[in-house]
């Protein structure tokens, strides 16, 4: 049945449910480009401002993975499990995850995005590995989920092509901040990859999407609901993201602060988050090993080289270093009272670790490393963090996005837990 669009705008403007035909037919209208830029905008404002109930969010998300095709994965002979973070400064997290998570006997399917903004994107701190390539087939993803058990690489465009368009056009229409237009754009990627069960990574606090506990927990529910609504065993940790995550942000510091955990060892919080993630992905696939024996015994790091590999990567190949690397020392002594994410993650976006625009390249090499941690004793002088660039014209912009995210002082500070709440299945 053809509806117009214009009743379909007016019936959210008046705060009125959609129903599943309106859905239906607005989305793939919208894919097909019978429903214009211009009214769907219209239609994403109206969305914003008065909401969609949980069904019609199930059904928004339904729609968006009609509007492509599903990713048939062969039976692999293990449970596909995956896992999604809304994003972060330093969530370098998937890089370990998934290799650990195959390494304790699951299949982990995850389909990637790059880094937009200041949180870096996965895709992009594997390209700074040599030879490494994020394209992959239908075929080679199953061959290589069977043969190693996980694979990182890039969305295709046949998956959810409505949600492309969409979060385009959110993008330049002040849209993207609505929490049923965000958990569907998520989860019909998700869904569509074909994975067995989720677990969601909503990250809360400065660095994150979710500035807030309210609105983290908020989308943590509607995602939960959207994967009970289609079947898929979904789990939520709500994990803080007000302090970077590790020692390292940038594409290549991160792969190697990635590559130490791995090996066993890295830094306290990246470990604790990475075991809680496999904890909860290895709940969820039915699976019974202890992930910490996995990369204690070096099981991990071993499936770490054959992913890596199998997507003709190096994983002995040095990493990029950059050309130009200089250090922001403590104005005075005492302890570092503040290291906020949002600040961290801009210096080494400006740095050039991150893009302004989804056609800009990223460098490779470039980013932050911290040399002290949040509450740390320091002394005036002493460098408190690196900034590493293949552009030195650079660093006066990052130095500027420091501002006051570094403070120094005398009060005690606590940075509290990784792991604040635990939402679904
Ligand atoms: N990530 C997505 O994939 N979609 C959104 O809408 C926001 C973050």
């Amino acid at each position: 049945m053809t509806h117009s669009a214009v009743d379909v705008i007016a019936t959210k403007r008046d705060g009125h449910r959609l129903t599943d035909a309106q859905i239906d037919w607005v989305v793939a209208a919208y894919t097909r480009g019978e429903v214009g830029d211009e009214q769907m905008a219209a239609l994403a404002m109206a969305i914003l401002l008065n909401g969609m109930d949980d069904a019609e969010t199930a059904r928004w998300t339904l729609a968006m993975i009609e509007s492509g095709e599903r990713l048939a994965l062969p039976d692999v002979g293990r449970p596909l499990v995956d896992k999604h973070s809304t994003g972060g400064v330093g969530d370098k997290l998937t890089l370990a995850l998934a290799p650990l998570v195959a390494a304790c006997g699951a299949a982990v399917p995850q389909l990637s995005g790059r880094g937009l903004g200041h949180t870096g994107g996965t895709l992009d701190k594997l390209e700074a590995i040599p030879g490494w390539r994020a394209e992959l087939s239908t075929d080679e993803v199953a061959a290589q989920l069977a043969e190693v058990g996980a694979v990182v690489c890039a969305t295709t465009p046949s998956l959810a092509p409505a949600d492309r368009k969409l979060y385009a056009l959110r993008d330049v229409t002040g849209t993207v901040a609505s929490i049923p237009l965000i958990a569907s754009s998520i989860m019909s990627k998700k869904i569509a990859e074909g994975t067995d069960g989720l677990v969601l990574d909503v990250k809360v606090g400065s660095g994150a999407f979710m500035r807030t506990r309210e609105a983290a927990e908020e989308l943590a529910r509607s995602m939960v609901a959207i994967g009970a609504a289609d079947g898929l065993p979904t789990r939520t940790l709500l994990t803080d993201m007000s302090v970077p995550l590790g020692r390292t942000v940038g594409n290549a510091l991160e792969v190697a602060e990635a590559v130490e955990v791995l090996r066993g060892g890295g830094p306290p919080d990246v470990v604790e988050l990475t075991l809680a993630l496999a904890r909860a992905m290895l709940g969820l696939a039915g699976i019974d090993v202890d992930p910490a024996e996995a990369l204690a015994s070096g099981r991990a790091f071993a499936v770490w080289e054959r992913m890596i590999a199998a997507q003709g990567g190096d994983p002995g190949a040095p990493l990029p270093r950059a050309t130009h690397v200089e250090t922001v020392d403590a104005p005075a002594s005492g302890a570092l009272t503040r290291l906020d994410a949002l600040a961290v993650g801009t210096a080494a976006w400006r740095l050039g670790a991150g893009r302004a625009r989804k056609e800009h390249p990223v460098q490779a090499a470039a980013g932050v490393r911290l040399l002290v941690g949040l509450g740390d004793e320091v002394r005036a002088g002493e460098p408190l963090l690196e900034l590493h660039t293949d552009t030195p014209d650079a660093v006066a912009g990052a130095r500027a996005a420091l501002g006051d995210g570094l403070a120094i002082g005398d009060e005690p500070v606590d940075r509290g837990p990784l792991v604040l709440d635990e939402v679904g299945a």
